[in-house]
């Protein structure tokens, strides 16, 4: 049985009448304690019979053409077995979503840190080692390798609705102000990883990957083989952000290398190589104009902003992509810039466009309320437009308002001082909100869902980059065929099963979550038909089934096994309705007078994000999101040479992403009740990156509440503030 579903129309709401008691609940991830105890296999747990190790060797130069390499000068230390070159190799790690072609570099360089090569070992050291000690000859090129100075930029057209211009002119009050963030890390706890077997023409990757479908094209496309050669295993990932989206450099190079010499290789990346090569979000530089009436109505909108890229990559961070639907404005104008730089390739990184752009863009509407002596919340809630402000599509649901106002009802917002006036001791106190905004995404996914007896598998090469996935996936198929959830297994990150959406743009839950929904749907109805009921008037529960006046075991009607296949896509209702998380950010800061240092002392986050599936991970994700936002507004700063573009924070110690004594014990996390008809057929939507969408500038505004100054130069280092 296979079923192929195309989002038309809105969706009715099984899940809210199957009644088992399992969807949303905080039902613990099964596969926790095989993560807690080790026993959880990630991609370098695995070292199959005669593996060598092989370590990725990185340009020392931002541009130019490789002339030689000293080979047998490492061929000569003990364990060293090869050193590799090859074009498939040095490809720029181009993003799978974004569809781009792969660079075939041959000998040439493009940034500074680029793999060149690999050294294969008998042993990880004994590879390191010579990777660091191979001496290479080449010609370096002229090369910019800063936005500021490269001559080589591409403005697009402008996005735009109404007339900014004359909106902008005639507006009472007027903020303009420029922005600028940092190129910032995924920094995914487990490094990039992969290991390559070939039986034959066959070659089974194991790879730390968020979109293994995806990815299995690309291996196939990297190698020149079919895809039906390739498998590709990921049954656990350690945190991916973006940053394992697409193939690496070392998954191409394992599978070159285990192919040439005939054995298993494996290829771990070190913490630097992961900074150095791994793609990066770009720096970004914003000017955000926002004109209003003196009672407060915005009636301009302008959110400019440069980022950039290596030549040839068409990624380019959407800074302004929340901008153009938060609020409405007689004149909207969006213009993005984009800077071609020889530095390490920008790419998708947690909440790409709304992470960084929110920064600015919820800071200036903060500003235009104090130039407006008005409150920041009322400001908000005043200028909700009713539709897009672009393209006019209605939203599919938004509960903007509702968040912002249970929002600031929750933190005590009524009680907000004015700026600048509170202190203890040394310490000047703030608070600050914002509002939070990520557009959904549906996208293309397949699962299959067996049964016997009340006895469930669900098989999909979706993935779990630590979301949640294997809990999610489990308590959708035990809601529907009324099983407690401990009776549904879940297999993931395996290519020859069903190809799912994979994880990113927070849209694995809605899009593996619905093919997994309509494959047990599909159960529902075989179900139905053998006990001799509808399937409307089916009721599955504790491994019984009722229907007109019949009910069986599921044991009896069921003894062998039954599966069904379904596929989610999406369809028309994309592009009818617009669908959105939202939400509203609160945050405390406490700021030294003297140091500058700067403490986040509580944050709250109300958001509303459809049907919650699970309302443990659901706010384990929201609260990364919101520890994301403390970072970006306090400490992540990745920084590289001006003269090569060699980056220079490059560990988890000088790229600092918040710790234990970074966030605050009152982290809360509320959801409002949501169902989002016109996104999928769960009613869900994405949550973890609509947690980082705003909340850095909730802790910004907070800051200049405290201070009564504002940095617009991110992140408000200590040195920032005095
Ligand atoms: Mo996400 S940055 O699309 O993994």
């Amino acid at each position: 049985m296979k079923d192929h579903f195309t989002m038309d129309s809105p969706q009715p709401r099984l899940l809210d009448e199957t009644k088992q008691g399992v969807i949303g609940t905080p039902m613990d991830r099964p596969d926790g304690p095989r993560k807690v105890s080790g026993t959880a296999d990630y991609t370098a747990d695995h070292a199959p019979d005669g593996m060598a190790h092989g370590m990725l060797v990185r340009a020392t130069f931002a541009r130019g053409r490789i002339t030689g390499m000293d080979r047998d000068a490492v061929l000569g230390i003990a364990g060293v077995i090869d050193v590799i070159t090859d074009p498939r190799m040095i490809r720029n790690p181009a993003q799978g979503m974004a569809g781009a072609a792969p660079v075939q570099t041959g000998d040439e360089v493009h940034f500074h840190g680029q793999p060149i090569a690999l050294v294969v070992a008998e042993t990880f050291e004994a590879a390191r080692d010579a990777a660091q000690r191979l001496t290479v000859q080449y010609q370096a090129a002229p090369a910019a390798v800063s936005p500021e100075t490269t001559p080589d930029t591409e403005t697009g057209d402008p996005v735009t609705a109404g007339d900014f211009d004359s909106a902008w002119s005639a507006a009472d009050v007027q903020i303009d102000r420029a922005y600028t963030t940092p190129s910032q890390a995924a920094a995914a706890m487990e490094p990039h990883a992969a290991i390559a077997e070939w039986q034959g023409d066959h070659v089974t990757l194991r790879s730390a990957l968020q979109m293994v479908r995806f990815n299995k094209a690309e291996l196939a496309d990297t190698l020149g083989i079919g895809p039906s050669k390739v498998r590709i295993l990921a049954p656990f990932v350690g945190g991916g952000f973006g940053s394992k989206l697409g193939l690496g450099p070392e998954a191409a190079a394992a599978a070159i290398a285990a192919q040439k010499l005939g054995r298993p290789v494996r290829v771990v990346m070190t913490r630097q190589t992961v900074f150095d090569t791994v793609l990066r979000r770009s720096e970004t530089a914003q000017r955000v104009r926002l004109g209003a009436t003196k009672d407060g109505r915005i009636t301009a909108i302008s959110h400019d902003d440069r980022v950039s890229n290596i030549d040839g990559e068409g990624f380019a961070e959407p800074v302004s992509q929340a901008s153009q639907f938060l609020y409405g404005a007689s004149g909207l104008s969006f213009t993005q810039t984009v800077a071609r730089i020889a530095a390490t390739p920008a790419g998708s990184v947690r909440a790409p466009g709304e992470a960084v752009g929110m920064l600015a863009f919820e800071a200036a509407i903060d500003e235009l309320a104090d130039a407006l002596g008005m409150d920041p919340l009322e400001l908000r809630l005043k200028n909700l437009p009713q539709k897009h402000p672009i393209d006019g599509r209605p939203y599919s649901a938004r509960r903007l308002a509702d968040c912002l106002t249970e929002g600031a009802a929750r933190f005590g917002w009524a009680d907000r001082w004015t700026a600048g006036t509170r202190r203890e001791g040394d310490w000047l106190i703030g608070i600050g909100m914002a509002s939070a905004a990520r557009s959904n995404m549906l996208v293309k996914s397949s699962a299959r869902v067996r049964l016997t007896g009340d006895q469930a598998t669900v098989e999909t090469d979706m993935t779990d980059i630590g979301t949640g996935t294997y809990a999610i996936l489990a308590q959708i198929t035990a809601e529907m065929l009324g099983l407690p959830a401990a009776n549904v297994a879940v297999r993931l990150g395996d290519s020859d099963l069903p190809g799912a959406s994979g994880s990113g743009g927070s849209f694995g839950a809605n899009s593996a979550g619905s093919a997994v929904f309509l494959a047990a749907k599909k159960l529902r109805a075989e179900i139905a038909e053998r006990l001799g009921c509808d399937a409307e008037g089916l009721t599955l529960q504790n491994g019984q089934a009722r229907g007109d006046n019949r009910e069986a075991a599921l044991a009896d009607l069921v003894p062998e096994e039954i599966f069904a296949e379904a596929t989610i896509e999406k369809g028309k209702t994309a592009k009818s309705h617009f669908s959105s998380g939202f939400g509203a950010h609160f945050a405390e800061v406490a700021v030294n007078e003297w140091t500058g240092e700067i403490r986040v002392r509580r944050m709250l986050g109300v958001m509303s994000m459809g049907r919650i599936l699970n309302e443990k991970t659901a706010r384990s994700q929201a609260l990364g999101g919101m520890i994301w936002g403390i970072g970006a507004a306090l400490t992540e700063e990745m920084q590289s040479d001006p003269r090569d573009g060699h980056i220079v924070t490059r560990d988890l110690a000088n790229y600092h992403v918040p710790a234990h004594a970074d966030v605050p014990g009152d982290m809360q996390v509320v959801f409002l009740e949501e169902r989002d008809d016109w996104a999928n057929p769960i009613q869900t939507k994405g949550i973890g990156e609509l947690g980082i969408s705003g909340a850095g500038a909730a802790v910004i505004n907070a800051i200049s509440h405290a201070t009564g100054k504002r940095s617009y130069d991110y992140p408000v280092l200590p040195d920032r503030m005095v």
